[in-house]
C-alpha cells in the first residue's frame, strides 16, 4: 500500500476489517516501525484522528512529529505559477518534499472550504502532498473522504453484528453550521466495499455526490428507512448540489427513542465530536445501544493496521 487516502487503495477491504481485528485481539504491539518517523499535518482541529494516530504509531515502535499547519506553519500557497507577493510564504512543491526529507510516511488533515466545490472535490490540498513529498500518504480526513474512520466504523460494524447481513442505515441529521459531507461519501463507499447492504436517508435537497454512493439506496422517509434497522450511523453534511449550504427543513430529523423504536434494537454510531440534543440525543448517546466510544476506541486500531500495511510494503 503505497497511500491510504480512499477504500479504492485497497484491494480487499473485508480483508483489510478481518486483520484489524486480529491485529486488535492478538498483536497490539510490535517493533516494526522502529526508526521510522510519522509526520501527522493537521490544516483543521481535531482530537480522536490526532490521539489514535499518535497512540498506533508507538504501538509500532514509530516516532512522530505534529504539525498544526493551520496555526504554526508558513501560508502555503498551492497554485501552480502562482506570483508569490500576498500571503502565502512557501509554495507546497517546496514544503512537501521537505518533509519527505524529515519523515517517512506524512498523514495529512485537510479539511474543503465548501465554497468552490470543483476545488474541494479535486482534493488539491492532499493530491499536491501525494504528488511532491516523495513519501505514502495517509489521508487523516480530505476534502471528500475519512477513509480511518470509516475502517473504523466498518470494524466496530463486524465485531457488533448479529447476522450476516445486518440493515445499516445511514441518517442525515440537523446542526448549526455548514458540515463537510466526508464522512457521510466515505461510510457509504466503505459499506458497499465490504459488502455491506446501505439504506442513505436525508431530506430532499441532500443527496449526496452519485461517485459515492453507487449500490446504496436513497430513502427520503427517514421512518420507512429505520424499519428493521440493525445500525443507524447518525451524521449532519451541508448541502453537495447548493454546495456548502444549510437548507430550509421543516421535518423533524433528530433521533430519538421513539423513532429507534422501529428498529431491529438497533446499535447507534456517531463518528464524534458531536453536538448534543442537536444532532444525537442525550437519551441515544448515553444509551448501551450506543457504539460511538467502540468508534473512537477503533480508531486506534484503523490507524495501526493502515501503517503496518504500508511499513510492510514500502521500507
Ligand atoms: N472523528 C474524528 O475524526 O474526530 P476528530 O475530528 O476529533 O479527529
Amino acid at each position: 500500500m503505497k497511500q491510504f487516502t480512499s477504500v479504492k487503495d485497497i484491494p480487499d477491504p473485508i480483508g483489510l476489517v478481518q486483520d484489524t481485528i486480529k491485529l486488535k485481539n492478538n498483536h497490539r504491539f510490535s517493533d516494526l516501525g522502529k526508526n521510522k518517523t510519522i509526520g501527522l499535518l493537521f490544516f483543521n482541529p481535531s482530537l480522536r484522528t490526532r490521539m489514535s494516530t499518535q497512540k498506533a504509531a508507538q504501538n509500532l515502535g514509530m516516532n512522530h512529529i505534529v504539525l498544526n499547519v493551520g496555526q504554526d506553519g508558513w501560508a502555503l500557497e498551492f497554485e501552480e505559477g502562482a506570483i508569490m507577493n500576498g500571503t502565502t510564504v512557501e509554495h507546497i512543491k517546496d514544503a512537501a518534499p521537505v518533509m519527505g526529507l524529515y519523515c517517512d510516511i506524512l498523514a495529512i488533515r485537510c479539511f474543503p472550504n465548501l465554497k468552490d466545490r470543483e476545488e474541494d472535490y479535486s482534493e488539491k490540498i492532499l493530491q499536491q502532498f501525494i504528488k511532491y513529498c516523495n513519501i505514502p500518504v495517509i489521508s487523516l480526513e480530505s476534502a471528500t473522504l475519512h477513509p480511518l474512520q470509516s475502517l473504523a466504523d466498518m470494524i466496530t460494524i463486524q465485531e457488533h453484528q448479529k447476522q450476516h447481513t445486518p440493515k445499516i442505515v445511514l441518517t442525515w441529521a440537523p446542526h448549526i453550521k455548514p458540515i463537510p459531507q466526508a464522512v457521510a461519501n466515505s461510510f457509504a463507499e466503505w459499506a458497499v466495499g465490504c459488502g455491506h447492504q446501505l439504506t442513505i436517508t436525508h431530506p430532499k435537497g441532500y443527496e449526496l455526490s452519485e461517485h459515492f454512493t453507487e449500490g446504496t439506496v436513497i430513502e427520503y422517509n427517514q421512518e420507512k428507512a429505520l424499519e428493521n434497522a440493525d445500525f443507524v450511523y447518525v451524521k449532519n453534511w451541508s448541502s453537495y448540489h447548493e454546495y456548502g449550504k444549510i437548507l430550509d427543513v421543516q421535518e423533524n430529523w433528530l433521533l430519538d427513542n421513539q423513532k429507534m423504536s422501529i428498529t431491529h434494537h438497533a446499535n447507534i454510531m456517531h463518528c464524534l465530536p458531536v453536538r448534543r440534543n442537536v444532532e444525537l440525543s442525550d437519551e441515544l448517546l448515553d444509551s448501551e445501544n450506543s457504539l460511538v466510544l467502540k468508534q473512537a476506541e477503533n480508531r486506534i486500531y484503523a490507524a495501526q493496521i493502515v501503517l503496518q500495511k504500508i511499513l510492510e510494503t514500502n521500507f
